[in-house]
């Protein structure tokens, strides 16, 4: 018999829309026991104009969680609620879903997880870094775990979007510190850092720069009147992992013409690899190994075709077919919904989501004091 797990998802904007869509689809994609149902939202949106039908219709993201046939929360409202509900959530014994960042900054993201550890909490738990779902790098890190880079040396990751490039885009929670508690950083780097730790290692020491390109933006209610913004566009990092493996992080929501442009470059004393997410059905790899002679034998980087080879329990579509951001997200919900019917922890969780809350904290520590920072508790 199938075992079907109640969600509420908290707040329906773009992300919650984004889950809900990516929940109905999982019972599409995989051929699974575990579902989960569309039980409850919180949402100031009346209840017609939202695409799916849901049981329960909330206003207080509050009432929502308390609700006992809630099995699963998700957490889709702006970073400055998280905190409170992800407490809230553990109190109540909720398996969790939450959008990253954990939540504004390091103090309230230590809140958390001291909550956490003090109150035994022990249900399953991700924070949706899911890009760790892209086949291209799940491949990257098999490939690294295998010891296939051999060392590794240097990397470089970049992400970059033109959200931001237009000046007349008004003040949003978005580009307030005390609601979203940073900018590009937030939004963007902490999927990259997140791949930094999961792909090469632990963060321990960061170097960064920090620009808000458009110092004032408008408001929304009064377009007329600029208000002074307080997070930034543009982060320049340089960081080390582990002992030595050293590299650089660029990040900038001010970047003409780029869409989702995410990529990285890992170098290793045995090869490299190469991700690109304009192409993210391939992952490039260079073996060092191979045969350079003659005339340049077999040597070269290699489109290792990732394209949507899930394998396991993915049914649909085909492997063959090109991957998309929404496939992310559902193979990370597919994985903790799984996880969550089981009883198993679900990685990247909390406690994942509050070491990068660590390096996002040493990356602004380090931009404002203009010196070479540790990454601490
Ligand atoms: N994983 C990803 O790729 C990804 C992408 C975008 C956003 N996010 C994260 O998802 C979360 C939600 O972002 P979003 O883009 O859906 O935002 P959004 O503004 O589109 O939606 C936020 C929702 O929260 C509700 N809300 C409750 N209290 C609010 C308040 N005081 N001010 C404003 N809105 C309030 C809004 O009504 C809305 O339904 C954020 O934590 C963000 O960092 C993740």
């Amino acid at each position: 018999m199938k075992k079907i797990l109640n969600v509420g998802i908290v707040g329906f904007g773009y992300m919650g829309k984004m889950h809900a869509m990516c929940y109905e689809a999982v019972k599409f994609y995989y051929s699974t026991d575990a579902e989960v149902h569309l039980y409850a939202v919180a949402t100031t949106k009346k209840p017609e104009d939202l695409p799916v039908r849901f049981d329960r219709y909330y206003t207080e993201a509050e009432d929502l969680i308390r609700d006992p046939a809630v099995d699963i929360v998700d957490i889709c409202g702006p970073n400055f609620r998280h905190k409170d509900l992800l407490i809230l959530a553990m109190k109540e014994k909720k398996c969790i879903y939450c959008e990253k960042p954990l939540t504004t900054d390091l103090a309230s993201a230590r809140e958390v997880i001291r909550f956490k550890e003090s109150s035994g909490y022990d249900r399953t738990n991700r924070v949706a870094f899911e890009y760790r779902f892209v086949p291209a790098v799940m491949r990257a890190k098999q490939l690294i775990s295998e010891g296939v880079l051999g060392k590794l040396i240097h990397f470089t990751f970049n992400y970059y979007g033109c959200e931001f490039l237009d000046p007349n885009r008004c003040i949003s929670w978005q580009s307030r510190k005390e609601l979203a508690g940073g900018g590009v950083l937030y939004a963007m780097g902490t999927h990259s850092i997140d791949l930094i730790r999961y792909l090469i290692g632990d963060v321990t020491e960061v170097f960064a720069q920090t620009r808000t390109h458009f110092k004032e933006r408008p408001l929304k209610e009064n377009p007329e009147k600029k208000v002074p913004v307080e997070i930034e566009d543009v982060v320049n990092a340089q960081l080390t992992c582990g002992q030595d493996v050293i590299g650089n992080l660029l990040l900038s929501q001010v970047a003409a013409g780029s869409g989702i442009d995410f990529s990285f470059e890992i170098y290793g004393e045995k090869g490299a690899l190469k991700f690109n997410h304009e192409n993210a059905n391939v992952l490039y790899y260079f073996n060092n190994e191979d045969a350079k002679e003659p005339i340049g034998g077999y040597g070269g980087f290699k489109a290792i075709e990732t394209t949507q080879k899930y394998g396991g329990e993915a049914v649909f579509p085909p492997p063959r077919v090109t991957i998309s951001w929404s496939r992310y997200h559902i193979a990370s919900l597919y994985e903790f919904i799984r996880a969550a019917a089981d009883e198993q922890p679900a990685f990247p969780d909390l406690e994942d989501a509050y070491q990068v809350q660590k390096i996002t904290d040493a990356i602004y520590r380090s931009a404002a004091e203009g010196k070479l920072e540790q990454v601490t508790d």
